[in-house]
């Protein structure tokens, strides 16, 4: 079994998660790699107790992410901090040669992310990721498998969505997420378009263009000191794109939906693909389900089939129960260390975001904001 050592950078909710799906690695009984949590690091000590109560694997506990890039231990970082510090903190740890799992938006911009993919093409040698656990949920690996198979015929349109009630109350107190300088121009984008893009620009359909439509709802909310702060972020974004499908040479539409306010959705995941011959779609309202329309003539209709476990990198979980969001973030990990241990991974829509990825994202949210501002189609 080979160790990665890892140090986490940005160490709140998601620095957590990474944690403990480390400290359940024995859950995946075939992995021949495996994470060490060595170092972490974040500004907030209060945070550090709980790395340091859990986890007697740690030896550098610091609120300075220069000293664990220093640390000659650490193989590998994760880095979860919010926007504005991306490009610094993501350039610093390739530049100091650490495997890097970085998370999305991967730069508060497109500026940020083009200094991030110039600092990528001069060290190839690294793994350098984006985060993005969603493909990894067992019914996406099912329409990657169909996508994989060509099994959709002549694709008519493609729904991919990211819809959030997170922000729906206006007396929620502001946080970094709502405000400008952290978050970026993108707002909901730059905070959820990731997860909605990976799994159409993995399967090769990379918007040509878009029209985007963007919404700030709630201008103002509660600064957690008695008065009130602007939020000036977008709150939903609608991007209506046109794709192109290499495989059977259609033209469709592709939707990409990401919305901090949607009533009667508290962290929905959706993706839907429209073909002649198949049709497919998953929401995580329903995480255990698959609907499926298989077409050869005769009547239409959809299955209903029950997924349970059915996952990429093998789980001790019985093969008929449900799979969660920590399971899917344990799933998104065991890619990443069989990319940095074996240099692939064992499926196309088993893998981390890869960079160009990231930086197509930035080209359709830079554009997005174009088109909103024009009231006009924008190309990409
Ligand atoms: N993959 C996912 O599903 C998912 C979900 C939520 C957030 N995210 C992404 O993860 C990143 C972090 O988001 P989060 O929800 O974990 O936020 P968070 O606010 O819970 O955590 C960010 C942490 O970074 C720390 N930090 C800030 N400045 C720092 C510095 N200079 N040095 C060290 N630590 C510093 C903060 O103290 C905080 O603990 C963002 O990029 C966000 O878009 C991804």
């Amino acid at each position: 079994m080979r160790t990665v050592k890892f140090g986490i950078i940005g160490c709140g909710l998601m620095g957590r998660e990474f944690a403990s799906a480390a400290a359940r690695w024995c859950h995946l009984p075939d992995m021949d790699v495996r994470p060490e949590i060595v170092a972490v690091c974040d500004k907030n000590a209060e945070l550090l107790k709980w790395y340091s109560g859990n986890f007697a694997s740690i030896t550098q506990v610091t609120d300075d992410y220069q000293e664990v890039l220093a640390n000659a231990d650490v193989e590998a970082v994760y880095i979860a901090v919010p926007h504005n510090l991306h490009e610094e903190m993501f350039c610093a740890a390739i530049r100091a040669g650490k495997h890097l799992l970085g998370e999305k938006p991967f730069g508060i911009d497109k500026p940020a992310n083009d200094a991030i993919m110039a600092c990528i093409a001069e060290h190839p040698d690294q793994l350098v990721r984006c985060s993005s656990e969603f493909p990894f949920v067992p019914a996406m690996q099912r329409i990657g498998d169909m996508i994989d198979a060509k099994a959709f015929g002549t694709i008519l349109e493609v729904n991919s969505g990211f819809l959030h009630s997170s922000d729906l109350d206006p007396n929620k107190t502001i946080n970094w997420k709502r405000m400008k300088k952290f978050n970026g121009e993108y707002g909901c984008m730059g905070d959820l378009g990731m997860h909605p893009c990976h799994m159409p620009f993995r399967a090769g359909w990379y918007p040509k263009n878009v029209r985007a439509i963007l919404s700030n709802i709630i201008t103002e909310r509660p600064d957690g000191k008695g008065g009130m702060a602007a939020c000036e972020t977008w709150d939903n974004a609608t991007l209506f794109c046109e794709a192109e499908d290499a495989d059977s040479g259609s033209v469709f539409p592709l939707t990409i939906k990401t919305q901090r306010i949607a009533p009667g959705q508290k962290d929905t995941w959706c993706f839907e693909v429209l073909g002649t011959k198949a049709c497919a779609r998953y929401s995580s309202k329903n995480t255990n389900s698959i609907e499926i329309l298989q077409y050869s003539g005769g009547e239409q209709a959809w299955q209903v089939i029950d997924m349970g476990h059915e996952v990429t990198f093998k789980s001790i979980t019985g093969g008929i129960f449900e799979f969660g969001f920590s399971d899917s973030i344990l799933q998104m990990w065991a890619a990443f260390l069989t990319e940095l241990a074996h240099g692939k991974t064992p499926k196309r829509f088993a893998g981390c975001v890869l960079p160009e990825e990231t930086a197509y994202s930035h080209r359709l949210f830079t554009a997005a904001l174009e088109s909103h501002a024009k009231q006009s189609t924008v190309a990409i």
